[in-house]
């Protein structure tokens, strides 16, 4: 997210969806109540009642779920890692609440102010300081200030996207972080430990932060990505080919993101790289250098067991769930789909206002039309220059999960659909 959204333009403030019965009215004032807590609602407010619904359900945690697979086999790789002494190196954190300050989303990680990240198209705001967390890495400087060296954070993430079968607004990442002193960091690979230094006058370069002496940066980055093509391997086998491409995130330097090659075509799977000094500076941490590392649990998923569409994670259909009830998670699973039942496609179409959103129009297609939306399209853009009107128009896929869609069904959602997008984005019906 923090290289690819630089496209996307600020917009307005608003809140379209005040009215949901979700948020309670306290006398004047409206509040939205997640895990018991409660959050005034004010311009920045964009959660949908249906992304609400999904806070707690921790797929991560759920015994034989594949998102829980997955994770116990990242997890048991990491645990198998040992100091020089015989202990364990990493913790690992799993029961995060998902509500985080934008300063922990953001700030902490030396996000810049203007960056497109804290764009309320992208991010689901409970208000203009809190927010659900669009990555894990926000935890990461709690920890470290907390006095950890090694530890891993598990978790749901949101973020406003697209609908399509590999899109969905929620899903799992797992961050980690390992820090070093010079002890830890040049024990193990030189005879001569003392001879070398974390810091010294180096300035700031494509291969190094300013003040990282060149050992210590080579160092830490040799570790990185020993440990994460490592874990490639435990993944995917020992055939697997992998390569390094250079990428940027505001806290990190030098960045990079891991690729897989996956039946022919690279596929990224996790970023990482050194961790800013700065953080650890501000956390406490000063003394040490590190490396941190996040990655998406469902799109690794979806390759290792073949699951072809990303909302099946999200299915209580026992012939989903029980192919994965194995109590070895390192077990060899190829998803087998069971019968799909046809799509149905209806278009929709309508003049969009000045201010408009799509993200705001696939929330509000998800939030009345549920798991049974297989995939929402902008199909056609057309211009009328003369009166200075766009004109949208929308492809909506339906496909149940267990029965076949009737068109009249389908007709009917869509009706919803359009009525609210003309009451509460102001588009008008074409
Ligand atoms: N948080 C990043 C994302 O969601 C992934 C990431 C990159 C995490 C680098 C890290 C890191 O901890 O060091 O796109």
């Amino acid at each position: 997210m923090f290289i690819k959204r630089f496209l996307l333009t600020q917009y307005g403030l608003r809140c379209y969806l005040c009215q949901h019965r979700s948020k309670s009215t306290v006398g004047h004032q409206k509040t939205t109540t997640v895990l018991g807590q409660s959050y005034e609602v004010d311009p920045w407010t964009n959660v949908s009642p249906a992304i609400l619904e999904k806070i707690g359900m921790n797929l991560h945690s759920q015994k034989y779920h594949p998102i829980c697979l997955i994770r116990q086999r990242i997890q048991d790789f990491f645990y198998k890692r040992f100091t020089k002494r015989g202990n364990p190196i990493f913790s690992v954190f799993d029961n995060e609440s998902p509500v985080v300050s934008l300063k922990q989303n953001f700030d902490n990680l030396l996000v810049p102010e203007n960056h497109p990240s804290r764009n309320q198209a992208d991010s689901y705001y409970l208000n203009s300081a809190y927010m659900l967390r669009a990555h894990c890495t926000a935890h990461q400087q709690d920890f470290i200030r907390a006095g950890l060296n090694s530890f891993l954070i598990v978790g749901d993430v949101y973020r406003r996207d697209t609908v399509d079968s590999s899109h969905y607004p929620v899903f799992h990442q797992l961050d980690g972080v390992r820090l070093f002193d010079k002890h830890d960091l040049f024990e193990e690979r030189v005879s001569q430990p003392d001879a070398l230094q974390l810091f010294d006058d180096t300035k700031h370069s494509a291969l190094n932060q300013a003040g990282h002496a060149i050992e210590a940066t080579l160092a830490v980055q040799h570790d990185l990505k020993s440990t994460l093509e490592d874990m490639a391997t435990i993944l995917f086998g020992k055939d697997i080919e992998t390569q390094w491409v250079d990428a940027y995130f505001p806290f990190t330097h030098p960045s990079w993101e891991l690729e897989i090659k996956y039946q022919d075509k690279w596929l990224e799977v996790l970023g990482c790289g050194v961790i800013q000094q700065q953080i650890l500076n501000k956390s406490g941490a000063g003394s040490k250098v590190g490396w941190a590392f996040g990655m998406g649990l469902e799109r690794l998923a979806m390759k290792l067991y073949d699951i072809p569409d990303i909302r099946l994670f999200w299915s209580k259909d026992q012939r989903f769930l029980d192919q994965f009830r194995v109590d070895d998670p390192h077990s060899n699973i190829q998803f087998k789909p069971f019968s799909i039942h046809p799509p149905c496609d209806i278009d929709l179409s309508f003049w969009i206002p000045e201010m408009f959103q799509e993200n705001d129009f696939y929330d509000l297609v998800r939030s009345l039309g549920g798991n049974i939306v297989e995939k929402v399209e902008l199909i056609d853009v057309y211009t009328y220059t003369k009166l200075k009107r766009t004109s949208h128009c929308y492809r909506i896929t339906y496909r149940h999960p267990d029965r076949v869609m009737e068109k009249v069904e389908a007709d009917a959602i869509t009706k919803k659909i359009a009525a609210e997008a003309s009451t509460k984005l102001n588009v008008k019906l074409r």
